[in-house]
């Protein structure tokens, strides 16, 4: 089987790297501290809590994971939170049970095997807002009852404002009192959104947790774990994973998709004289849609701005204001635009825009 899973969160023993993060998160927990982790899509924020989750539990805490991805209303809200922590302990109101019957929620053996009603028939809004106060109580009341410590994962936070824009007052209004109880990490993938949550003065959680950045992995013991997996499958890599993380530069989802054709190229009976160029050829063919889709949703600068990112030109210079005979100012403008959207250009260290996604780029060039 191939051991390259790209399609969804990983295995905590699957992670590769990520120490550091683990031991903030774990840190963090301990102290009582909240924690904002934003990140673009696809880097491992779900692979990441899922770790942490399971590195909570091996040392008696309780711990789970909120999905609040694309929740539209307070009840789909209510009921991911019924849905999560129906796998805590009974708690001493039976608060998860009676809430998980009206929500719509059914969970079978401590969680393990959960179905959310579809959400037409929700409850009202008042009345989902009413379970949200007494659901996420439950850590504390667990806490008067054993003196122990749950920790709370909230996966895309930020969708939890699609639901309804004053439900983060909400959830502030209860965890505020969890001290001791509770140790909360709010994820999200719109950094931007994640940020006006945390930094914006007005709202609810401003200054209310601390932020984890999550970087691409580091490109040689991404390859080391890559070939060690290959070798356990008795298959030679040569230089072809070192290829891969040099045109990946770590991202993480593309550099597994990459590992995964990698695999399934080494493992034929006719190699290819270059496994990692043919790697490339199929994840690009399997992500082509997605690329087009990315152009076009771009106006004409910016499709010029991520065509010069992606040919290694700087956007904004006067060559490629010269070619278009576009203002650099304007082009300028379409690069920052881009930088604020964060789904598909971001700024590296010294401040230097580039293309998220390696693929996007590889697209571009073979135009
Ligand atoms: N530390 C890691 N080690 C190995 N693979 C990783 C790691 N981080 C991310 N991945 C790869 O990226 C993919 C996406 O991971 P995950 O779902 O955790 O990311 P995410 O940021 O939650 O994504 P989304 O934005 O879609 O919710 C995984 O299937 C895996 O292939
Ligand atoms: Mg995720």
């Amino acid at each position: 089987m191939n051991p390259f899973n790209y399609q969804g969160p990983v295995a905590p023993g699957r992670l590769i790297n990520r120490r550091g993060e683990l031991h903030v998160l774990q840190r963090a927990a301990a102290d009582g501290v909240a924690i904002r982790l934003a990140a673009p899509r696809r880097f491992g924020k779900t692979s990441l809590l899922d770790a942490h989750v399971a590195s909570m539990q091996a040392v008696g805490h309780r711990a789970l994971r909120v999905d609040l991805s694309k929740v539209s209303t307070a009840g789909d809200v209510a009921a991911r939170v019924a849905g999560a922590f129906s796998a805590l302990p009974n708690d001493p109101r039976r608060t998860v049970r009676r809430w998980s019957a009206r929500l719509g929620v059914s969970a079978h053996v401590a969680g393990v095997k959960l179905s959310l009603a579809p959400s037409a028939v929700r409850p009202p809004a008042d009345e989902a807002r009413a379970a949200l106060l007494e659901l996420l109580d439950v850590p504390l009341g667990l806490h008067e009852q054993d003196g122990g410590l749950t920790v709370v994962c909230l996966d895309e936070f930020q969708d939890l404002l699609v639901a309804d824009d004053s439900l983060d007052g909400l959830f502030r209004a209860v965890i505020q009192h969890h001290g001791g109880a509770a140790a909360y990490v709010f994820a999200g993938s719109q950094p931007s959104l994640m940020r006006a949550l945390f930094s914006d003065r007005e709202r609810p959680f401003y200054g209310q947790a601390r932020p984890l950045e999550l970087p691409g992995l580091p490109a040689d013991e991404a390859a080391r774990d890559v070939e060690s997996l290959l070798a356990a499958s008795g298959l030679q890599a040569d230089g072809a994973v070192d290829e891969l993380l040099a045109f990946t530069s770590g991202h993480p989802q593309r550099t597994v998709l990459l590992a995964h054709h990698l695999y399934n190229v080494l493992d034929s009976p006719d190699r290819p004289d270059d496994p990692a160029a043919e790697a490339i050829d199929l994840a690009l063919a399997e992500t082509r849609d997605a690329h087009q889709a990315v152009w076009d949703s771009l106006g004409r600068v910016e499709r010029i701005v991520v065509m010069a990112l992606a040919d290694g030109q700087a956007p904004t210079g006067t060559r490629v204001a010269g070619e278009h005979r576009i203002a650099r100012s304007t082009l300028q403008d379409a690069l920052e635009r881009l930088v604020a959207d964060e789904r598909n250009v971001a700024r590296d260290q010294q401040g230097r825009p580039y293309l998220l996604d390696p693929l996007l780029g590889e697209w571009l060039r073979r135009r």
